[in-house]
C-alpha cells in the first residue's frame, strides 16, 4: 500500500486498503467486496507474520514500530513454514484475494466452501458478504483452523470450520454454489466439480494462474485464467508434510554420472531452469528446478522425483554443458517447452483455457495468434 503517513487506526487503514485496491483496479467500484475489505480488520487474524522484503525476512507482532502499516501492506504475510522452511501458511496478497473474490461471482444468498482457511481472514471476508451460515471452510491443519476459528468468532463469524484434506471437498454439505481455493493444485481435485451445482463456479490457482471455472450439468469445469501470474502455497496431504524440495535433491544433481553433450543455449540456463511461465508450470509441474554454487560457479539442476531424472547444467558464454540421466532428457524438454512458449510471443496466464472432463482430463489451450492445446 502506497501511503505517505502511518495509519491513525484499524478503521482509517481498512479504508486505505479498501481505496488501494479499488484504484488499481483490485476491486470494483461500489462491489460487496469493497465494503468487505473497509470493514473487516486483518490485524485480527495476522496477531504475528513475517515480512519478506529486500532485506531479508522481518518477524512482525502487535507493538512493533509499524504493525499496523504492515499488516495492510498489499503484500503476503506468511504464519507458518515446514520442517525445511518452505512456507505452508500465510494471509495471502489483498490484491490478489480480492481479484479472485471479484470474479467469484456467486449471488449474495449463495453456499459456498473455501478450501484453505489460513488465518481465516479471507473466511472472514466471504462470511461479511454471504453471511456466515453460508460459509464452509477447510484446512488441512488442525492448529490453524483452531486459531481461524476464534478469531473469525472474535469478529463476529461462526462459519463452519472444519480440519480436512480440501483436495476432497466437503462432500456433506453439496452442492455449493461455488468453490473458491487459497492453496494451489496442480490439477483440479475430481471432488471439487462433483460437489458444486451445475452453473456454479470453482476459482482456484492451477499452474502459475487463476483458474475460473464453470461447471456444467454433465460435471465438465471449463473456463479462463484471470491475466497475471499468480502461485499459492500448495495443497499439502498432511499437516506435517514437507514439500519436496529442491535442496533435497543437490547429491542426485552434484554427484550422480550420465550422458554428456555440449551446446548452445538460446537463453541464459537459469532463465530455462527457473522459467515461471503458466504453460511450463502446467506441463513441468513435477519438475523441480535448483541452481547451486559448489565452487563459485552456478550448476543448474532439474529433478523429476517420480521418474529419478536429473540433468545438471553449466554454462560457459552461450553454451552449456548438459550431463543427465534418467529416463527423460528434462534440459531438452524445457528447452522445447521454452522455445514454444517463446514464439507464441510468451503469453501470460490469461491467453489459456481449461477444461476439465468429469473424469479428470485436463485439456490446456493456448489462444491467440499462436493456438495450442495439450491434454494434460
Ligand atoms: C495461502 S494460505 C491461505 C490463506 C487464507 N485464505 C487466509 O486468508 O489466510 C494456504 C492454506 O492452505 C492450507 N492447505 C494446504 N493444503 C491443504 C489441503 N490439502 N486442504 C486444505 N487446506 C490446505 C494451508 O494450511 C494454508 O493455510
Amino acid at each position: 500500500m502506497s501511503t505517505t503517513t502511518a495509519p491513525a487506526n484499524s478503521a482509517e487503514a481498512r479504508r486505505r486498503l479498501a481505496d488501494t485496491l479499488t484504484a488499481d483496479g483490485a476491486l470494483s467500484p461500489g462491489s460487496p467486496w469493497q465494503r468487505a475489505f473497509a470493514e473487516t480488520p486483518r490485524e485480527v487474524f495476522v496477531p504475528r507474520f513475517t515480512l519478506t522484503g529486500p532485506d531479508g525476512r522481518r518477524e512482525v507482532g502487535p507493538g512493533a514500530p509499524g504493525y499496523l502499516d504492515a499488516v495492510y501492506t498489499d503484500t503476503t504475510l506468511t504464519i507458518r513454514r515446514d520442517s525445511a522452511g518452505t512456507p505452508v501458511s500465510s494471509s495471502s496478497q489483498p490484491s490478489l484475494m480480492a481479484r479472485m473474490l471479484e470474479v467469484f461471482t456467486v449471488p449474495a444468498d449463495a453456499r459456498v466452501l473455501e478450501i484453505g482457511t489460513g488465518t481465516g481472514y479471507n473466511t472472514a471476508l466471504l462470511c461479511h458478504r454471504l453471511g456466515a451460515d453460508h460459509v464452509t471452510t477447510v484446512d488441512v491443519d488442525p492448529d490453524l483452523t483452531t486459531s481461524a476459528r476464534d478469531r473469525l468468532a472474535s469478529t463476529g463469524h461462526a462459519p463452519l470450520v472444519l480440519t480436512r484434506d480440501g483436495t476432497e471437498g466437503h462432500p456433506e454439505g453439496a452442492p455449493y454454489d461455488g468453490i473458491l481455493a487459497t492453496c494451489g493444485v496442480d490439477r483440479l481435485p475430481t471432488a471439487w466439480p462433483q460437489q458444486v451445482r451445475p452453473g456454479g463456479i470453482i476459482v482456484t490457482n492451477i499452474g502459475n494462474g487463476v483458474a475460473v471455472l464453470t461447471v456444467d450439468e454433465d460435471g465438465t469445469a471449463a473456463g479462463s485464467f484471470l491475466p497475471d501470474d499468480a502461485m499459492f502455497m500448495r495443497a499439502r496431504p498432511e499437516p506435517g508434510h514437507t514439500a519436496p524440495a529442491a535442496n533435497q535433491y543437490t547429491g542426485l544433481v552434484m554427484n550422480s554420472t550420465g550422458d554428456s553433450r555440449t551446446e548452445r543455449s538460446p537463453l541464459p540456463a537459469d532463465q530455462i531452469v527457473h522459467a515461471t511461465a503458466h504453460e511450463i508450470w502446467m506441463l513441468h509441474h513435477d519438475v523441480l528446478a535448483m541452481t547451486l554454487h559448489p565452487d563459485g560457479t552456478p550448476v543448474h539442476g532439474l529433478v523429476h522425483p517420480p521418474t529419478g531424472s536429473w540433468a545438471r547444467i553449466t554454462q560457459d558464454g552461450d553454451q552449456v554443458t548438459v550431463e543427465h540421466g534418467g529416463p527423460r532428457d528434462l534440459w531438452a524438454e524445457r528447452l522445447d517447452l521454452t522455445a514454444q512458449w517463446t514464439s507464441a510471443g510468451r503469453p501470460a496466464p490469461g491467453a489459456y483455457t481449461l477444461t476439465v472432463s468429469s473424469c479428470g482430463t485436463h485439456t490446456l489451450r493456448r489462444t491467440g495468434t499462436s493456438p495450442m492445446s495439450w491434454t494434460l
